[in-house]
Protein backbone atom coordinates (compact mmCIF):
# COMPACT_ATOMS: atom_id res chain seq x y z
CA UNK A 1 0.00 0.00 0.00
CA UNK A 2 1.14 3.70 -0.53
CA UNK A 3 1.36 4.32 3.05
CA UNK A 4 4.24 2.03 3.30
CA UNK A 5 6.20 3.18 0.63
CA UNK A 6 5.60 7.10 2.40
CA UNK A 7 6.85 5.81 5.25
CA UNK A 8 10.24 5.45 3.49
CA UNK A 9 10.43 8.99 2.66
CA UNK A 10 11.94 11.58 3.72
CA UNK A 11 9.72 14.22 6.41
CA UNK A 12 10.41 17.51 3.72
CA UNK A 13 9.42 15.11 0.60
CA UNK A 14 6.67 13.02 2.37
CA UNK A 15 4.79 16.65 3.55
CA UNK A 16 5.12 18.05 -0.68
CA UNK A 17 3.74 13.60 -1.52
CA UNK A 18 0.64 14.35 0.51
CA UNK A 19 -0.18 18.00 -0.97
CA UNK A 20 0.51 16.27 -4.15
CA UNK A 21 -1.74 13.71 -3.10
CA UNK A 22 -4.33 15.44 -1.85
CA UNK A 23 -4.53 13.43 1.10
CA UNK A 24 -5.54 14.16 4.78
CA UNK A 25 -3.99 11.59 6.15
CA UNK A 26 -1.61 11.61 8.60
CA UNK A 27 1.88 10.28 7.71
CA UNK A 28 2.75 7.28 9.83
CA UNK A 29 6.04 5.50 10.07
CA UNK A 30 4.87 2.26 11.19
CA UNK A 31 5.72 0.11 8.15
CA UNK A 32 3.75 -2.54 9.55
CA UNK A 33 -0.02 -1.70 7.80
CA UNK A 34 -2.40 -4.07 8.01
CA UNK A 35 -4.31 -4.06 4.71
CA UNK A 36 -1.69 -6.28 2.87
CA UNK A 37 -1.37 -3.91 -0.18
CA UNK A 38 2.14 -3.57 -1.99
CA UNK A 39 3.85 -0.59 -1.89
CA UNK A 40 2.43 1.43 -4.89
CA UNK A 41 -1.08 -0.15 -5.18
CA UNK A 42 -4.42 2.12 -3.95
CA UNK A 43 -6.59 -0.12 -1.56
CA UNK A 44 -10.55 0.43 -1.60
CA UNK A 45 -12.13 -1.19 0.95
CA UNK A 46 -16.00 -1.73 -1.04
CA UNK A 47 -18.79 -2.29 1.13
CA UNK A 48 -21.19 -3.93 -0.36
CA UNK A 49 -25.14 -4.19 0.09
CA UNK A 50 -25.71 -7.92 -0.97
CA UNK A 51 -26.80 -9.95 -3.25
CA UNK A 52 -30.17 -9.69 -4.08
CA UNK A 53 -31.15 -8.94 -7.12
CA UNK A 54 -29.58 -9.53 -10.90
CA UNK A 55 -28.88 -5.54 -10.62
CA UNK A 56 -26.67 -6.20 -7.24
CA UNK A 57 -24.55 -8.77 -8.75
CA UNK A 58 -24.07 -7.02 -12.24
CA UNK A 59 -22.79 -4.06 -9.81
CA UNK A 60 -20.30 -6.37 -7.92
CA UNK A 61 -18.91 -7.89 -10.69
CA UNK A 62 -18.55 -4.02 -12.44
CA UNK A 63 -16.41 -3.08 -9.45
CA UNK A 64 -14.35 -6.25 -8.82
CA UNK A 65 -13.45 -6.26 -12.92
CA UNK A 66 -12.71 -2.71 -12.32
CA UNK A 67 -10.76 -2.36 -9.04
CA UNK A 68 -8.14 -5.44 -10.06
CA UNK A 69 -4.50 -5.76 -9.16
CA UNK A 70 -3.38 -5.11 -13.27
CA UNK A 71 -5.13 -1.58 -12.70
CA UNK A 72 -3.05 -0.52 -9.96
CA UNK A 73 -5.69 -1.36 -7.05
CA UNK A 74 -6.36 -4.32 -4.05
CA UNK A 75 -9.66 -4.63 -3.71
CA UNK A 76 -11.44 -5.61 0.06
CA UNK A 77 -15.00 -6.54 -0.97
CA UNK A 78 -17.09 -7.14 2.09
CA UNK A 79 -21.12 -8.24 1.23
CA UNK A 80 -23.31 -6.99 4.27
CA UNK A 81 -26.33 -9.62 3.37
CA UNK A 82 -28.62 -6.33 3.20
CA UNK A 83 -27.86 -5.87 6.80
CA UNK A 84 -26.33 -1.90 7.88
CA UNK A 85 -25.10 -3.48 11.09
CA UNK A 86 -22.85 -5.58 8.95
CA UNK A 87 -21.79 -2.29 6.71
CA UNK A 88 -20.99 -0.63 9.95
CA UNK A 89 -18.60 -3.30 10.73
CA UNK A 90 -17.23 -3.44 7.19
CA UNK A 91 -15.84 0.13 7.75
CA UNK A 92 -15.19 -0.08 10.73
CA UNK A 93 -12.53 -3.05 9.55
CA UNK A 94 -11.83 -1.12 6.82
CA UNK A 95 -10.72 1.98 8.75
CA UNK A 96 -8.85 -0.38 11.09
CA UNK A 97 -7.13 -1.74 8.06
CA UNK A 98 -6.20 1.39 6.55
CA UNK A 99 -7.42 1.39 3.68
CA UNK A 100 -6.98 3.87 1.02
CA UNK A 101 -10.75 4.93 0.22
CA UNK A 102 -13.92 3.30 1.38
CA UNK A 103 -16.20 3.13 -1.08
CA UNK A 104 -19.91 2.28 0.51
CA UNK A 105 -23.02 1.01 -1.37
CA UNK A 106 -25.65 1.97 1.39
CA UNK A 107 -28.41 -0.29 2.33
CA UNK A 108 -30.83 2.42 3.23
CA UNK A 109 -30.20 6.27 3.65
CA UNK A 110 -30.46 7.01 7.67
CA UNK A 111 -27.93 6.64 10.35
CA UNK A 112 -24.21 6.61 8.71
CA UNK A 113 -23.53 9.72 10.59
CA UNK A 114 -21.27 7.75 13.31
CA UNK A 115 -19.43 5.74 11.01
CA UNK A 116 -18.30 8.10 8.73
CA UNK A 117 -17.24 10.85 10.93
CA UNK A 118 -14.79 7.64 12.59
CA UNK A 119 -13.52 7.27 8.49
CA UNK A 120 -13.52 11.24 8.42
CA UNK A 121 -11.30 11.32 11.50
CA UNK A 122 -9.45 8.52 10.07
CA UNK A 123 -8.65 10.71 7.16
CA UNK A 124 -10.09 7.67 4.73
CA UNK A 125 -11.89 9.71 1.43
CA UNK A 126 -15.61 8.03 1.60
CA UNK A 127 -17.11 7.89 -1.82
CA UNK A 128 -20.82 6.70 -1.66
CA UNK A 129 -22.30 5.04 -4.65
CA UNK A 130 -25.66 3.89 -6.07
CA UNK A 131 -28.23 4.73 -3.55
CA UNK A 132 -27.48 7.93 -1.03
CA UNK A 133 -27.15 8.54 2.24
CA UNK A 134 -28.96 11.37 4.62
CA UNK A 135 -25.85 12.78 6.95
CA UNK A 136 -26.25 15.97 8.71
CA UNK A 137 -22.62 16.96 7.28
CA UNK A 138 -21.78 16.68 3.50
CA UNK A 139 -18.64 16.44 4.51
CA UNK A 140 -18.73 13.03 5.77
CA UNK A 141 -18.31 11.89 2.27
CA UNK A 142 -16.34 13.03 -0.91
CA UNK A 143 -18.32 11.96 -3.40
CA UNK A 144 -21.51 10.25 -4.53
CA UNK A 145 -22.29 8.49 -8.03
CA UNK A 146 -25.97 6.56 -9.09
CA UNK A 147 -29.23 7.10 -10.17
CA UNK A 148 -32.05 9.63 -9.80
CA UNK A 149 -34.80 7.19 -8.31
CA UNK A 150 -37.43 10.11 -8.14
CA UNK A 151 -36.55 10.42 -11.80
CA UNK A 152 -37.09 6.45 -12.70
CA UNK A 153 -40.59 6.78 -10.52
CA UNK A 154 -41.61 9.29 -12.44
CA UNK A 155 -40.64 7.83 -15.88
CA UNK A 156 -43.01 4.55 -15.11
CA UNK A 157 -45.84 7.35 -14.36
CA UNK A 158 -45.37 9.08 -17.55
CA UNK A 159 -46.11 5.72 -19.24
CA UNK A 160 -48.78 4.76 -16.79
CA UNK A 161 -50.57 8.14 -18.03
CA UNK A 162 -50.07 7.55 -21.82
CA UNK A 163 -51.57 4.32 -21.09
CA UNK A 164 -54.27 4.50 -18.58
CA UNK A 165 -54.74 8.02 -17.95
CA UNK A 166 -58.75 7.93 -17.68
CA UNK A 167 -58.78 4.34 -16.60
CA UNK A 168 -60.00 3.04 -13.38
CA UNK A 169 -56.89 1.35 -11.87
CA UNK A 170 -56.03 -1.34 -9.43
CA UNK A 171 -52.07 -1.16 -8.49
CA UNK A 172 -50.19 -3.47 -6.45
CA UNK A 173 -47.17 -1.65 -5.00
CA UNK A 174 -44.22 -4.22 -4.47
CA UNK A 175 -41.59 -2.05 -3.22
CA UNK A 176 -37.86 -2.23 -2.46
CA UNK A 177 -36.31 -2.56 1.15
CA UNK A 178 -37.71 0.31 2.86
CA UNK A 179 -35.58 3.17 3.19
CA UNK A 180 -33.51 2.57 0.49
CA UNK A 181 -33.10 5.99 -2.02
CA UNK A 182 -34.40 3.09 -4.81
CA UNK A 183 -37.33 2.77 -2.66
CA UNK A 184 -37.81 5.94 -1.51
CA UNK A 185 -37.62 7.45 -5.34
CA UNK A 186 -39.65 4.74 -7.28
CA UNK A 187 -42.40 4.78 -4.26
CA UNK A 188 -42.23 8.91 -4.23
CA UNK A 189 -42.88 8.43 -7.98
CA UNK A 190 -45.86 6.38 -7.89
CA UNK A 191 -47.67 8.03 -4.85
CA UNK A 192 -47.58 11.21 -6.42
CA UNK A 193 -49.02 9.81 -10.12
CA UNK A 194 -51.76 8.14 -7.83
CA UNK A 195 -52.46 11.33 -6.13
CA UNK A 196 -53.09 13.19 -9.39
CA UNK A 197 -55.31 10.29 -10.91
CA UNK A 198 -58.67 9.90 -8.67
CA UNK A 199 -59.18 6.62 -10.21
CA UNK A 200 -55.87 5.57 -9.53
CA UNK A 201 -56.30 3.10 -6.42
CA UNK A 202 -53.23 1.61 -4.34
CA UNK A 203 -54.85 -1.66 -3.47
CA UNK A 204 -51.86 -3.05 -1.88
CA UNK A 205 -48.45 -2.11 -0.88
CA UNK A 206 -45.85 -4.55 0.66
CA UNK A 207 -42.03 -4.44 0.30
CA UNK A 208 -40.63 -7.46 -1.29
CA UNK A 209 -36.99 -6.28 -0.32
CA UNK A 210 -35.83 -6.34 -3.97
CA UNK A 211 -35.55 -10.29 -4.19
CA UNK A 212 -37.44 -12.63 -6.66
CA UNK A 213 -38.82 -14.55 -3.66
CA UNK A 214 -40.32 -12.19 -1.81
CA UNK A 215 -41.65 -10.44 -4.86
CA UNK A 216 -43.46 -13.88 -5.20
CA UNK A 217 -44.71 -13.88 -1.93
CA UNK A 218 -46.28 -10.46 -1.89
CA UNK A 219 -47.90 -11.42 -4.81
CA UNK A 220 -49.24 -15.27 -3.88
CA UNK A 221 -50.72 -13.13 -0.94
CA UNK A 222 -51.85 -9.99 -2.40
CA UNK A 223 -53.78 -12.27 -5.44
CA UNK A 224 -55.50 -14.63 -2.72
CA UNK A 225 -57.63 -11.65 -1.35
CA UNK A 226 -58.32 -9.20 -4.45
CA UNK A 227 -59.03 -10.80 -7.90
CA UNK A 228 -59.55 -7.90 -9.43
CA UNK A 229 -55.91 -6.47 -10.60
CA UNK A 230 -54.60 -4.10 -13.35
CA UNK A 231 -51.50 -3.62 -12.26
CA UNK A 232 -48.13 -4.79 -10.65
CA UNK A 233 -45.57 -2.13 -9.90
CA UNK A 234 -42.75 -3.91 -9.22
CA UNK A 235 -39.70 -1.92 -7.96
CA UNK A 236 -37.47 -4.38 -9.27
CA UNK A 237 -36.49 -7.01 -11.88
CA UNK A 238 -36.18 -9.58 -9.49
CA UNK A 239 -39.22 -8.79 -7.48
CA UNK A 240 -41.29 -8.33 -10.77
CA UNK A 241 -39.79 -12.14 -11.86
CA UNK A 242 -41.27 -13.59 -8.86
CA UNK A 243 -44.81 -11.42 -9.05
CA UNK A 244 -44.83 -12.90 -12.84
CA UNK A 245 -44.32 -16.43 -11.88
CA UNK A 246 -47.52 -15.79 -9.14
CA UNK A 247 -49.97 -14.23 -11.69
CA UNK A 248 -49.52 -17.28 -13.70
CA UNK A 249 -49.68 -19.91 -11.07
CA UNK A 250 -52.86 -18.31 -9.93
CA UNK A 251 -54.08 -19.03 -13.89
CA UNK A 252 -53.91 -15.16 -14.76
CA UNK A 253 -51.79 -13.61 -17.69
CA UNK A 254 -49.10 -10.98 -17.48
CA UNK A 255 -49.01 -8.41 -20.66
CA UNK A 256 -51.51 -6.71 -23.31
CA UNK A 257 -54.27 -9.19 -22.36
CA UNK A 258 -53.49 -9.26 -18.67
CA UNK A 259 -52.18 -7.85 -15.54
CA UNK A 260 -49.50 -4.79 -16.80
CA UNK A 261 -46.31 -5.39 -14.67
CA UNK A 262 -44.37 -2.57 -14.86
CA UNK A 263 -40.42 -3.36 -12.98
CA UNK A 264 -37.37 -1.09 -12.58
CA UNK A 265 -33.39 -1.90 -13.67
CA UNK A 266 -33.80 -2.92 -16.87
CA UNK A 267 -30.95 -6.01 -16.48
CA UNK A 268 -30.55 -8.77 -19.62
CA UNK A 269 -33.01 -11.10 -17.44
CA UNK A 270 -35.58 -8.18 -17.09
CA UNK A 271 -35.79 -7.07 -20.53
CA UNK A 272 -36.26 -10.83 -21.70
CA UNK A 273 -39.16 -10.90 -20.43
CA UNK A 274 -40.07 -7.47 -21.70
CA UNK A 275 -39.68 -8.99 -25.45
CA UNK A 276 -41.84 -11.41 -24.03
CA UNK A 277 -44.59 -9.04 -23.30
CA UNK A 278 -44.83 -10.01 -19.66
CA UNK A 279 -42.90 -6.89 -18.47
CA UNK A 280 -44.83 -3.90 -20.28
CA UNK A 281 -42.08 -1.21 -19.11
CA UNK A 282 -38.73 -1.70 -17.70
CA UNK A 283 -36.99 1.48 -16.78
CA UNK A 284 -33.52 1.48 -16.53
CA UNK A 285 -30.94 1.50 -13.19
CA UNK A 286 -27.72 1.38 -14.61
CA UNK A 287 -25.02 -0.90 -12.16
CA UNK A 288 -21.77 -0.24 -13.97
CA UNK A 289 -20.80 1.98 -11.66
CA UNK A 290 -16.79 0.44 -11.35
CA UNK A 291 -15.39 2.66 -13.71
CA UNK A 292 -17.21 5.81 -12.32
CA UNK A 293 -15.71 5.60 -9.23
CA UNK A 294 -12.41 4.73 -10.30
CA UNK A 295 -12.68 8.08 -12.15
CA UNK A 296 -13.44 9.81 -9.11
CA UNK A 297 -10.40 8.12 -7.13
CA UNK A 298 -8.16 8.73 -10.09
CA UNK A 299 -9.74 12.77 -9.57
CA UNK A 300 -8.61 12.34 -5.75
CA UNK A 301 -5.46 11.12 -6.69
CA UNK A 302 -4.60 13.89 -9.13
CA UNK A 303 -5.25 16.29 -6.32
CA UNK A 304 -8.39 17.46 -7.71
CA UNK A 305 -11.96 18.21 -6.86
CA UNK A 306 -14.08 15.40 -8.28
CA UNK A 307 -17.94 16.58 -8.69
CA UNK A 308 -20.15 16.11 -5.16
CA UNK A 309 -22.90 14.67 -7.17
CA UNK A 310 -22.95 12.60 -10.28
CA UNK A 311 -26.45 11.73 -12.06
CA UNK A 312 -26.08 8.72 -14.13
CA UNK A 313 -28.21 8.67 -17.55
CA UNK A 314 -31.01 5.96 -18.04
CA UNK A 315 -33.72 4.97 -20.34
CA UNK A 316 -36.77 3.09 -20.55
CA UNK A 317 -37.87 0.21 -22.40
CA UNK A 318 -41.59 -0.22 -23.63
CA UNK A 319 -42.50 -3.71 -24.65
CA UNK A 320 -44.59 -2.12 -27.26
CA UNK A 321 -41.09 -1.41 -29.13
CA UNK A 322 -38.57 -3.42 -27.73
CA UNK A 323 -36.80 -5.80 -30.45
CA UNK A 324 -34.42 -8.33 -30.02
CA UNK A 325 -31.71 -6.32 -31.01
CA UNK A 326 -31.35 -3.83 -28.23
CA UNK A 327 -31.77 -7.00 -25.85
CA UNK A 328 -28.40 -8.28 -27.72
CA UNK A 329 -26.47 -5.12 -27.12
CA UNK A 330 -27.37 -5.06 -23.91
CA UNK A 331 -24.22 -5.03 -21.05
CA UNK A 332 -25.48 -6.65 -17.82
O1 LIG B 1 -30.20 0.53 -5.53
C1 LIG B 1 -30.46 -0.08 -6.75
C2 LIG B 1 -31.45 -1.18 -6.55
O2 LIG B 1 -30.91 -2.15 -5.67
C3 LIG B 1 -31.85 -1.96 -7.77
O3 LIG B 1 -32.99 -1.51 -8.39
C4 LIG B 1 -32.15 -3.29 -7.18
O4 LIG B 1 -32.31 -4.32 -8.11
C5 LIG B 1 -31.03 -3.43 -6.25
O5 LIG B 1 -31.07 -4.47 -5.41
Amino acid sequence: MRKKMIALLSAATLSMALVACGSSKTASTDDSKKDGGSASEIVVGFSQVGAESDWRTANTESMKSTFTEANGYKLIFDDAQQKQENQITAIRNFIQQEVDYIVLAPVTETGWDTVLKEAKDAGIPVIIVDRMIDVSDDSLYTAWVGSDFRAEGDKAVEWMNTKFADKDLNIVHIQGTIGSSAQIGRTEGLEAGVDAHANWNIVAQQTGEFTQAKGQEVMESVLKQNSDIDVVYCENDNEAFGAIDAIEAAGKKCGEDGITVISFDATKAGLTETLSGKISYDVECNPLHGPRVQNIIETLEKGETPDKLAYVEEEAFDAATFTQEELDKRAY
